[in-house]
C-alpha cells in the first residue's frame, strides 16, 4: 500500500446502515478516520457519536463547515441522497452516497455536473460488487471458464423489509420498492460482470396497497405503498448477452436463491447474492453438468461494505480512478428509469448512458490495504 495521508470522513445519516456497517467497516482501513457524524436530527447524531466513539456529532451544517472533513459519506434515505450530495459538493467535499444514486437521470446529472465543475469526486454504493463474491465471479468469467456469456437470470424475491427494518416507511415511498432499493445490487454487479446495457424492456405491478410494520419500535403501523413492488426487467447488453432481472417484495412465502446465474457457451456460472460479500461461486460445465463450488480468488469476504469509500479515498490520494464511481451509478439509474418507462409504454427503451467496467480489485495486496 502506498504511504498516504489519512483521510477524515464525515458520515451524514446516523441510522441503521451507519451503525451496522459503515462505522465498524471504515475503521478497518488504516487510512480512513471516521471523524464526524451528522443527521437531520442533530440530537440523534450527537447520541450516535457518543455511542460509537466518534469525536464530533451534530448538525449537517457542522460537517459542511468543518475544513478537516475531506469526504462525506451520505447514508441518508434515498429521497435525500441528491440534496445531501449537492450540499457536500457545494462545501468543497468529495461525496460517496448510498444507493440509489438518484431517483431520476436529471437529478443524477446535477450531481455529476456539480462534482465535475468543482473537480471533486463522487462515488456510490453498492460496493459489495468490489468484494469477494462478485469479484471472484468476474475472475472466472474473464478467464473464460464458461465461454462467452449468452444470457442469464437473477432475482431478488422477498416479502418486504417491514418485518426487520426499524423504520421501513421510506422503502415503500418514491425511491424505495424492490427496484430502486435492491436493483442497484444486481445492476452494478451485472455491469461489473458483463459491461454496459444497450436497451431494456420491463413490467411492474403492486401486490398490496398497504403494508403493516412488524418490527419494533413501530409495530402495527400501517404504511401506504407508493411504488411498484414486483418489477421485471429484461436487459440486452452491448456484449450481446440477454439477462432477466426480477425484483420483488411480493413473494410472501418460500425461499429464493438471490444469486446471479449466467449462461455461457461452454458452461454456466452462479455468482452469489450481491447484497452480501461472501458466498461461493459455482460453475457447471457442459461436459460435467453438476454445479461445483470454485475457489475464491478475491479478498473482502466479511465486513467489507465501505470498501468503495476506502477505494475512493485511496484513489483521491494516488490520482487514479475510483471503482464505485458515478458513471456506473448513472448507468444503473438510467436502467432503472428505463425499466419503469418500458413497463408504462410496453416498448423497449434504449439507454441514454453507458460506462466502462471498473478495474478489478487487486489480489496481490493484503486486506484493508488498497493500491
Ligand atoms: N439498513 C440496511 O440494511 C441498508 C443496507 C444497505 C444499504 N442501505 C441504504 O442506506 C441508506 C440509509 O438506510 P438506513 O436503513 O440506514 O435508513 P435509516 O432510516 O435507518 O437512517 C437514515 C438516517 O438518515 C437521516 N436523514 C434523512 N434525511 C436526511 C437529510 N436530509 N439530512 C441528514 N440526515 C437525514 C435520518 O434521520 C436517519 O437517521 C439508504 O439509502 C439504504 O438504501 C441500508
Amino acid at each position: 500500500m502506498p504511504e498516504v495521508r489519512p483521510m477524515n470522513i464525515g458520515l451524514i445519516g446516523c441510522g441503521d446502515i451507519a451503525r451496522k456497517a459503515y462505522v465498524p467497516n471504515c475503521r478497518r482501513f488504516p487510512f480512513l478516520n471516521v471523524a464526524a457524524c451528522a443527521d437531520i436530527d442533530a440530537g440523534r447524531a450527537a447520541a450516535f457519536a457518543r455511542e460509537q466513539g466518534i469525536a464530533k456529532g451534530g448538525a449537517v451544517d457542522d460537517i459542511l463547515a468543518d475544513p478537516s472533513i475531506e469526504l462525506v459519506v451520505n447514508l441518508t434515505v434515498p429521497r435525500a441522497h441528491v440534496e445531501v450530495d449537492l450540499l457536500a459538493l457545494a462545501a468543497g467535499k468529495h461525496v460517496f452516497s448510498e444507493k440509489p444514486f438518484a431517483l431520476s437521470r436529471q437529478d443524477g446529472e446535477r450531481v455529476v455536473a456539480a462534482a465535475r465543475a468543482r473537480g471533486l469526486r463522487v462515488g456510490c454504493a453498492p460496493d459489495t460488487v468490489l468484494c469477494s463474491g462478485v469479484q471472484t465471479g468476474r475472475h472466472y468469467i474473464d478467464s473464460g471458464a464458461v465461454g462467452r456469456i449468452i444470457g442469464g437470470s437473477c432475482a431478488f424475491l422477498a416479502c418486504g423489509p417491514e418485518g426487520w427494518h426499524p423504520n421501513p416507511a421510506f422503502l415503500y415511498e418514491h425511491g424505495g420498492g424492490p427496484a430502486w432499493d435492491m436493483g442497484p445490487y444486481y445492476l452494478h454487479s451485472l455491469i461489473t460482470l458483463l459491461g454496459p446495457v444497450r436497451r431494456v424492456c420491463g413490467t411492474a405491478s403492486r401486490g398490496f396497497d398497504r403494508r403493516t410494520i412488524g418490527s419494533l419500535p413501530r409495530r402495527g403501523t400501517v404504511m401506504e405503498v407508493q411504488v411498484a413492488t414486483h418489477v421485471i426487467g429484461l436487459l440486452e447488453f452491448h456484449s450481446g448477452a440477454v439477462v432477466s432481472v426480477t425484483l420483488s417484495f411480493d413473494m410472501m412465502a418460500g425461499s429464493a436463491d438471490y444469486g446471479i446465474q449466467l449462461y455461457g457457451t461452454t458452461g454456466s456460472i452462479h455468482v452469489p447474492d450481491p447484497n452480501y460479500t461472501d458466498g461461493a461461486v459455482r460453475i457447471a460445465r457442459r461436459d460435467q453438468h453438476d454445479w461445483v463450488a470454485h475457489q475464491r480468488t478475491h479478498p473482502y469476504v466479511e465486513g467489507s461494505r465501505g470498501l468503495g469509500v476506502a477505494d475512493m479515498a485511496m484513489a483521491i490520494r494516488t490520482g487514479r480512478a475510483h471503482r464505485a464511481n458515478e458513471t456506473v451509478a448513472m448507468h444503473a439509474v438510467d436502467i432503472l428509469a428505463a425499466i419503469h418507462e418500458a413497463a408504462a409504454s410496453g416498448s423497449y427503451v434504449t439507454l441514454q448512458s453507458t460506462c466502462e467496467r471498473p478495474a478489478a480489485i487487486r489480489t496481490d495486496l493484503p486486506e484493508w490495504t488498497l493500491d
